[in-house]
């Protein structure tokens, strides 16, 4: 089978973290987000990955082409000289999605669940329309593209992407099963599929919904980035607790926490719940973290706490220091000793020796 990745778009609702690394890479649960995709394609037997890339491909090519023979996949790079947006990409890597008449996986980059592909690719035949779309329930769907269906049927009425008014609460999850047919609805030119093509399959009576069980996430902002963190850590108590640091660790406080085997956790410390900790980090003595992301090489100093925030790769947070209030710290920033930081965004190097006490961004 064949997939294409949406890679593209410069991921700026989710700076600091990208302006050092594309949206992709950064680790989620300690794995570039998009290692998490690609392995669920490999195990469903997909063999042929397009990467639609528009920004800095070259970082991707290195750090991807890697995975080619450990997951036995070929991993194509469709590189946008302009960005096409989320159709264009398709028309694209027409030869390649089209090179047969099997059906092809679709996947926005930034969205995480438990990837039912087996079970989407099985409906979408069954049912015999051109496409089909993933779809799940959430609370506030003014910021995805929401659906409609036709009464007691998976064929969808209306596709309205971002509406301003409530339509219903059942959304586009961002993960797709096309037929190669729906590559002669788009134009190779910059094409949004959400507003230009969904929208008129609909019509035509061709496309359906399939209903996503358990958690889904877009982790594409830094807010949602660590609800999904949440609800993935949750995911593996209950699945692949061995994953987890035991909770009859010392440490270890309500669960929840992925620490990488080379990070050194210190004496004292309270971690969890809903903690991960990247590879080489240092904890230091009676710290605190609760609800965080700590990526690779980063230090938390003796006593600092650190709660629903995100701390960029190699940083550093000061002895006593406090960081909540969805923080996120860029690569390499340095958060002095006794220091209060509120939901500040701080960008790259940095180096914070005040006390940042309401929501900002710190360049
Ligand atoms: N190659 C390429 N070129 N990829 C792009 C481009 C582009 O020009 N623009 C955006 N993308 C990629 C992004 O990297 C992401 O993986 C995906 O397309 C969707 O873009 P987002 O910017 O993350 O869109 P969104 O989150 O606002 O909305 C989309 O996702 C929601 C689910 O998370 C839509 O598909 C919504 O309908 C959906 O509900
Ligand atoms: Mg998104």
């Amino acid at each position: 089978m064949k997939a294409l990745i949406l890679v593209g778009g410069f991921g700026t609702r989710l700076r600091p973290l990208t302006l050092t690394l594309p949206k992709p890479l950064v680790e989620f649960a300690n794995k570039p987000m998009i290692l998490h995709q690609i392995e669920h394609l490999a195990k469903a037997g997909v063999r042929d990955i397009v990467l639609a890339v528009n920004y800095r491909p070259e970082i991707m090519v290195a750090v991807l082409k890697q995975y080619e023979e450990k997951f036995n996949v070929k991993i194509t790079f469709s590189v946008e000289t302009e960005p096409l947006g989320t159709a264009g990409p398709l028309a694209l890597a027409r030869e390649i999605l089209g090179k047969d008449d099997s059906c092809f996986f679709v996947l926005n980059s930034d969205v995480i669940c438990d990837y039912p592909f087996d079970k989407l690719a099985s409906f979408h035949k069954a049912h015999g329309g051109e496409g089909t779309i993933i779809v799940t329930k959430v609370d506030d769907p003014s910021k995805y593209g929401v659906v409609v269906n036709h009464a007691n049927s998976s064929k969808i009425e209306r596709f309205v992407e971002k509406p301003q008014t409530f339509i219903s609460n059942k959304i586009n999850a961002g993960i797709y099963v096309l037929n190669p047919s729906v590559l002669d609805r788009i134009e190779l030119k910059p094409t949004s599929i959400e507003k230009e093509v969904f929208p008129f399959i609909a019509e035509d009576g061709q496309l359906h919904t399939f209903d996503l069980e358990g958690f889904w996430m877009d982790v594409g902002q830094p807010k949602d980035f660590l609800i999904g963190t949440c609800l993935y850590l949750s995911h593996l108590a209950k699945n692949q607790p061995e994953m987890l640091a035991s909770p009859s660790c010392d440490y270890v406080h309500k669960g929840n926490v992925l620490v990488d085997p080379s990070a050194k956790i210190g004496k004292d410390c309270r971690i969890g719940p809903n903690v991960v900790i990247g590879p080489n980090c240092v904890i230091g003595d009676g710290v605190r973290l609760q609800r965080c992301v700590i990526l690779e090489g980063a230090i938390v100093k003796d006593f600092a706490w650190v709660h629903s925030s995100i701390i960029g790769w190699h940083s550093s947070i000061g002895r006593w220091s406090r960081v909540e209030g969805n923080s996120v710290l860029g690569d390499d920033v340095t958060i002095k000793d006794e220091i209060y930081v509120n939901g500040g965004s701080i960008l790259p190097h940095k180096s914070i020796a005040a006390n940042i006490t309401e929501p900002q961004i710190i360049m």
